[in-house]
């Protein structure tokens, strides 16, 4: 009898020592092993994934809505919860979005990253195979839901708008708010907040109109399919020493020097790709003013091929000459 009671009390124990720790990155609570305890991360439409971009479905989504992501947010906490960091707000109304593939609104949760030991990869989904060295997750719940632990049981519950990172010789300055306060959260379960307002838009890429979306689920236990993924193409640029602060952080069982789940099947799943059908009009009309007044054009994508024919033709020409004088 007492060793059955002192069994259930080291269990009980043992749970409660290593509750929200229940799952890592490496050994035997690494992430081939979740699906034991995390049935649904044993399942079909699973992420990350790898996007093939040439499998992809272009589309033309309504215009994506961002609510509230040029606003000065004072109250933002910065939180090392021993898997990732985690940047929430308090004050209300929260950042939301809405439109592109997305029925109704959604809702800011609360945002993290995922990085790797290098800069060689660390991103958790992965373009044509390619790694970047960090990936930032925005995360918004159905505002129909009302909060995030009530969305998770409904398969249209969460978005998360994934952004990559990739390496520059130039730091980024909105950055430096949230390195700074790294410093501050190297050890688990500890929070600052940030000393200066902070606004979502400065953190993203200038380019929020391309992006590939597909359905799957929360990428760490319990890996719940309830995840309308966007991951936009254009990565965000910091320095390797920006990256490097991330590393920093310490779990329970030291430091996090990576924290992405492996890819996971794509199974029956389309990704499709949206590509803004205005922005190539536009672009087109602002070549054609190019020529004109010498206004240098946003983007070299879409470009008209007049462009490329005169290096073509001057290429042919000498290479006739030539052939001409050699006879
Ligand atoms: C990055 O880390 C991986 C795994 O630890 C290692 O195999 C690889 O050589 C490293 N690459 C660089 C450039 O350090
Ligand atoms: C981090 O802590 C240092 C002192 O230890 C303090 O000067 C700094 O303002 C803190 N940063 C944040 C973002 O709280
Ligand atoms: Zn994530």
């Amino acid at each position: 009898m007492q060793v059955v009671a002192a069994t259930v009390f080291v269990f009980a124990l043992f749970q409660a020592l290593t509750h929200g720790e229940e799952f890592g990155y490496d050994g035997n609570i690494g992430p081939e092993y979740w699906g034991e305890r995390y049935r649904e991360c044993a399942g079909k439409h699973q992420s990350p994934i790898n996007i093939n971009v040439l499998r992809v479905k272009q589309v033309t989504l309504p215009d994506l809505v961002l609510v509230g992501f040029d606003d000065s947010i004072d109250d933002v906490h910065v939180t090392n919860n021993g898997h990732t960091v985690l940047i929430e707000v308090q004050n209300e109304p929260h950042p939301r979005v809405r439109g592109g593939p997305l029925d109704g609104d959604y809702i800011f949760s609360q945002m993290h990253f995922h990085w790797g030991d290098n800069d060689t990869f660390g991103s958790e989904d992965k373009i044509n195979h390619r790694s970047f060295p960090m990936e930032l997750h925005m995360v918004f719940f159905k505002e129909e839901y009302q909060s995030a632990a009530e969305a998770v049981k409904h398969s249209d519950g969460l978005t998360v708008l994934a952004f990559f990172y990739e390496l520059d010789r130039h730091q980024h300055p909105a950055y430096d708010d949230i390195t700074s306060a790294l410093v501050n959260v190297t050890e688990p379960h500890t929070s600052v907040v940030m000393s200066h307002p902070f606004s979502f838009l400065n953190i993203l890429p200038y380019d929020l109109k391309r992006y590939f979306t597909y359905k799957g689920s929360l990428t760490t236990p319990p890996c719940s399919e309830v995840v309308i993924w966007l991951d936009f193409e254009q990565p965000i640029r910091l320095t390797h020493g920006q990256i490097e602060a991330f590393r920093e952080i310490r779990s329970a069982h030291g430091k996090i020097t990576h924290n992405f789940r492996p890819i996971q099947p794509i199974g029956d799943r389309v990704v499709f790709y949206n590509i803004d059908n205005n922005y190539y009009i536009y672009n087109e009309i602002d070549e054609r003013e190019e020529t004109t007044t010498g206004k240098p054009s946003k983007r070299k994508k879409g470009r008209s091929s007049a462009n490329r024919l005169v290096p073509t033709i001057v290429y042919t020409m000498t290479f006739t000459i030539l052939l001409l004088f050699s006879l």
